[in-house]
């Protein structure tokens, strides 16, 4: 079932707080921590902040209202936080009535907000990912009646369309397609703290990105924890076809998806449709059989090589890239051997590698076998090494090739104007040229690659 943000309390708080910070100049400090559902959410933080009279900062001494949007994907992430956290316990003392919430993944289990409640006491609110629309009532309650308030469990199952936005880019956007995941991987704390899948309404996310598009953007990447398994009137390879049919120069990214839901339906409308860029991101997490298994991944070692044969077989220039988990429990040398085989075999552009960090509440972190902490890191460095030289044997492929390139930011150097840009898969283009050319489109001929970085060169319509 959809909500529409009228159907909410939000416009009833908005209001009242609008009412409350009337004839104040009053500011909002927005902090994003891990993946970009986080960044699209922080987007409607601040839609939500302006609406109540907040205008948007970037210095944390000028704010009169805090939010870290966290992440708790592993543990380093949620240190970082925390530690950000209590370093905002003097701008409080200095400033007592700036209000401090914490919201996102963190935010959703239940050990951190008795530990909020307990220890962080200048901290005025929690919020967790799916109750974006409580914040009006959060900040209201703080405000009016001086309370803490810890909104958890509450989880409605549906989804409030119609949340303010400000974006961070005018040509680029994220799209939230759907929430949550049903997949429950072992290792993966996301199901606890964002609930089930719940897909938009295809109607709901059509309009958007029209109204993006019109509005200028030039790049639109959907997101949802497992995009592959949208669901609502109609399936993922029709959403992706039915937003490229919107009339306007821009392309489609998405992320993130998992290996046993890639159809050959998607598969077939990726190559056929050129508004989506020629990338791919599926998540491997481990080479081998026997840990794929243990992962709740659902996948096999063949499945996942046979899937990458029918992406490169349907666009052979197709870029692909993956998140690997090192030192799951049991993940023996041979395991291991196996996930970098399939590296070696895959050869992607980009693998993000994370060392596994049990995570409280799920299966794998109660696993008796678990891996010791330098053997992760010797294994780390061995699978780093591995895939730099495979890396930059990718990115080498682009030298002398003519990209199509979105141009993001540019910035004076030495007197030149240096343009920056994404390429397909992501990876940073670096150009000299115009700063009218940021929010444009151009073709770059690459002139240097590296493994992360590229540089190129903007050519004229004779390639020159
Ligand atoms: N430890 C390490 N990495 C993890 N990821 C998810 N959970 C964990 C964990 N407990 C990684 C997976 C996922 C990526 C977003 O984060 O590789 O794809
Ligand atoms: Fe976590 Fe697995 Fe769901 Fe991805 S698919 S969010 S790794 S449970």
């Amino acid at each position: 079932m959809n909500v529409n943000i009228e159907k909410t309390d939000a416009p009833l708080y908005i209001s009242k707080v609008s009412e409350l910070n009337q004839g104040k100049d009053l500011k909002i400090y927005v902090v994003t921590f891990g993946c970009q559902q986080n960044e699209a959410d922080s987007e409607k933080i601040r839609g939500l902040a302006q609406a109540m009279g907040y205008t948007v900062t970037d210095k944390s001494e000028d704010a009169d209202l805090i939010i870290l949007n966290t992440c708790a994907i592993r543990e380093h992430a949620e240190v970082k936080a925390l530690s950000m956290l209590g370093r905002l316990k003097n701008l409080k003392l200095d400033k007592p009535e700036m209000l401090i919430g914490l919201a996102g993944c963190m935010a959703g289990e239940e050990h951190n907000i008795v530990r909020i409640k307990r220890d962080f006491k200048y901290v005025d609110f929690t919020l967790e990912p799916n109750m974006l629309d409580r914040l009006p009532y959060l900040i209201y309650s703080a405000l009016a009646d001086g309370e803490r308030t810890f909104i958890h469990g509450l989880d409605r199952g549906d989804i409030t369309e119609g949340m303010p936005h400000v974006r961070q880019s005018k040509h680029r956007a994220w799209v939230s397609i759907m929430y949550g995941c049903n997949n429950f991987c072992s290792y993966c704390i996301v199901p606890y703290v964002r609930g089930r899948e719940r897909s938009r309404s295809m109607y709901d996310i059509l309009a958007e990105c029209r109204e993006l598009v019109n509005g200028g953007c030039r790049e639109i990447t959907l997101l949802g924890q497992n995009v592959n398994s949208y669901n609502a009137e109609c399936d993922f390879a029709d959403l992706v076809k039915a937003i490229a049919e919107l009339e306007g120069d821009f392309k489609i990214k998405f992320m993130t998806s998992h290996p046993k839901d890639v159809s050959d339906k998607l598969i077939d409308v990726m190559s056929k449709t050129p508004k989506v860029a020629a990338h791919f991101h599926l998540p491997l997490q481990s080479g081998s059989d026997k840990i794929l298994a243990a992962m709740n991944r659902t996948y096999s070692k063949a499945g996942f090589l046979s899937t990458v044969e029918k992406l490169r077989r349907a666009n052979p220039e197709i870029s692909l890239s993956t998140d690997i988990i090192v030192g799951f429990p049991g993940e023996s040398e041979e395991d291991f051997l196996d996930t970098l085989d399939v590296l070696s075999r895959v050869r992607f552009d980009t693998v993000y590698s994370f060392i596994y960090s049990p995570r409280n509440g799920t299966p794998a972190a109660v696993m008796e076998n678990q891996v010791d902490k330098d053997l992760k890191s010797v294994r780390m460095s061995r699978l780093l090494e591995l895939q730099d030289k495979i890396s930059l044997d990718c990115a080498l492929k682009y030298e002398n090739k003519v990209l199509r390139i979105l141009i993001d930011e540019s910035e004076e150097k030495g007197g030149k104007c240096i343009l920056k840009g994404r390429a397909d898969n992501n990876k940073l283009v670096i150009i000299e040229g115009d700063k009218n050319a940021v929010g444009s489109y151009q073709s770059v001929k690459i002139v240097r690659a590296q493994a992360f970085n590229m540089y190129g060169k903007i050519i004229n319509d004779k390639g020159i």
